[in-house]
């Protein structure tokens, strides 16, 4: 009966993805993570074909990047493929650059700000246990400048003055 127990113990820290030099994540974890990245929208963009197969990719597929990109004044912005970036990164890597990003439209990197560094740090687990895959996506192209397709062609109008720039 010890002898199961140990091993269930031990097969669940194996299952866990190790971090590099951070803690391994639970299964919990990686459950939350994987929550709020669909709902948070993630995927929308950063997997190819998740609108267009109404929310669904294989797993090789899923936040491999380029998935829906954007032309504007700013020039034309390919969604990066975040299983690539964050082998690169630690948890408090991802974290930190999570909290400090402002990204070139239409990446809404405002809405970081509603978590905690414990749900970042649990989309992480999420993210970085699909392990490595696909090729990076696209580097932004300047306005102006010939950038490869697909992508949607924005034409905005002024944005409205903000009367209460508080949080909501
Ligand atoms: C509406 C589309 C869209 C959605 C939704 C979206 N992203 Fe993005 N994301 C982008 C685009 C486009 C860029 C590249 C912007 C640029 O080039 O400046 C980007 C950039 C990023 C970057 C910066 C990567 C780097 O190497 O600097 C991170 C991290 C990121 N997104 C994570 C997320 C996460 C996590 C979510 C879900 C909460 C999310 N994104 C939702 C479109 C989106």
């Amino acid at each position: 009966m010890i002898k199961a127990i140990l091993a269930i113990a031990v097969g669940v820290l194996l299952a866990a993805p190790a971090f590099a030099g951070d803690v391994p994540a639970s299964n919990k974890s990686i459950k939350h993570g994987a929550f709020l990245v669909n709902y948070g929208g993630c995927q929308d963009c950063h997997t190819p074909g998740w609108a267009e197969n109404g929310g669904q990719a294989p797993k090789d597929v899923l936040l491999t990047g380029g998935g829906t990109n954007f032309q504007g004044p700013w020039g034309t912005t390919y969604a990066p493929n975040l299983r690539l970036l964050v082998q690169k990164l630690t948890a408090k890597e991802w974290v930190a650059k999570l909290r400090s990003l402002k990204s070139r439209p239409a990446m809404p990197w405002w809405t970081f700000r509603y978590l905690s560094d414990k749900d970042l740090t649990d989309m992480y687990a999420y993210i970085h246990g699909l392990g490595p895959a696909g090729k990076p996506a696209h580097d932004w192209v300047a306005p102006g400048q010939e950038a490869p397709p697909p992508y949607l062609k924005l034409v905005l109008p002024p944005p409205p003055a903000v009367v209460n720039a508080g949080r909501h």
